[in-house]
């Protein structure tokens, strides 16, 4: 991983090394990509105030995430088959995410199994858990999960329907990968990838595998269309309550009101998420919905942001309008389809540089001191909707 100066450069490697169903299945968004461009451009339409001649010698980025110590207010995501992009790549990342002491997230929709991951690492994940129609199902993976000493519950609200991924459809993705003229091309001229994923032990939805049995259908979008329960409500929330003992996060929240029924559940965090612009085409970004939701509930809950953050300066900008820490899923994904665990590795470290740097050019020396005051006055956007405090 030399020469890498920030999370682009790891993106062009993903995109040589990973065929294009995979790339792009994390790259792309739902629909016109209207909401994933405005992830990233009312996220740079948030300027910072230059502060000098402060002693920012002794700058840390530590701080607490539910509670626990972090080296940096920072999470892996999570994403939905990781092991494509990599294989064993749910366990290369969830290393890198532990070496640099900050928590990962897995996916109900990974390769690797619950079970694959907590043999091969020595620390507590969390879980991402989705609501499917069989609820025995459900209550199974819940318990694999509290068998596997999954430290949080990161339960999605804002998937139940899926928004369509045009770049899926034309790409043919499947899971496993169906071998058609044109991916034999494109896998042809990615030699590393075939030699591990392809050759690798682990090609379909380790926590799946029994609920899958008996279905052909390997087109992701139609297996959730047809397992996923659309009837998803705020009592199975408590009802996950119920199974679930430890500590919960609901992931997809990007309304007030919405983010105070989360609260009454008695959830320990949510996520402000319009998960990475793949959902709700037409939903705002997640940036902009962020401070009105702090205002409203900051006080009683953690907030975790997640969509658009690319660099360390956007994590300072969530954490400005106040975000407690972000989720990151492209950023890392690019990481690990590029070089597995050193490039999940050093995605968390480019973006911990980059914050530290940008909190030394505002004159900040804790994560905790990261306010609006690290803002300019104007913020030069109407999608930061609330005054500066
Ligand atoms: C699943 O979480 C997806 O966004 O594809």
């Amino acid at each position: 991983m030399k020469n890498i100066t920030c999370i682009e450069d790891l993106r062009q490697i993903h995109k040589r090394r990973v065929p294009k169903a995979f790339f792009d299945y994390a790259d792309r968004g739902s629909y016109a990509e209207e909401t994933l461009r405005a992830n990233r451009s009312d996220m740079e339409r948030i300027k910072f105030r230059q502060r000098i001649l402060v002693d920012v010698a002794s700058r840390s980025l530590n701080t607490t995430i539910l509670g626990e110590p972090a080296a940096l207010p920072l999470i892996l995501a999570p994403i939905g088959l990781t092991g494509m992009q990599h294989s064993d790549g749910e366990i290369h990342a969830c290393r890198a995410a532990h070496a640099a002491g900050i928590p990962y997230t897995l996916s109900t929709m990974s390769i690797c199994s619950i079970e694959d991951v907590a043999s091969s690492v020595d620390k507590p994940f969390w879980f991402q858990l989705y609501v499917m129609k069989d609820r025995g199902f459900v209550k199974a993976l819940i318990e694999r999960a509290i068998a596997a000493k999954c430290s949080a519950l990161v339960l999605t609200v804002d998937l139940q329907v899926i928004g369509q991924r045009h770049a899926d459809i034309k790409n043919g993705m499947t899971v496993p990968p169906q071998w058609t003229l044109s991916k034999f091309i494109d896998f042809a001229s990615k030699p590393s990838w075939v030699s591990g994923v392809l050759r690798g032990k682990r090609r379909t939805f380790g926590n799946l595998v029994d609920a899958m049995k008996g279905s052909n259908v390997n087109e992701l979008s139609v297996w959730i269309a047809s397992q996923f329960d659309q009837s998803l409500n705020w009592k199975d929330v408590e009802w996950i309550r119920s199974i679930w003992p430890g500590k919960l996060i609901i992931k997809g929240i990007l309304d007030v009101a919405d983010a105070k029924e989360a609260v009454k559940t008695g959830a320990q965090a949510m996520v402000v998420s319009n998960h990475g612009g793949r959902q709700l085409d037409g939903a705002p970004s997640s940036i902009s919905v962020l401070p009105e939701i702090v205002q409203e509930v900051g006080g009683q809950t953690e907030i975790l942001f997640d969509g658009g953050i690319r660099s360390g300066q956007d994590v300072m900008r969530a954490l400005a309008l106040g975000a407690k820490s972000c989720m990151i899923g492209r950023a890392y994904v690019h990481g690990l389809g590029a070089g597995g665990q050193d490039g999940v590795a050093t995605a968390i470290d480019v973006i911990s540089k980059e914050l530290s740097t940008t909190m030394g050019l505002c004159g900040v020396n804790r994560i905790e001191d990261i306010d609006r005051r690290v803002l300019t006055d104007h913020l030069q956007t109407n999608a930061v909707s609330s005054p500066r405090n």
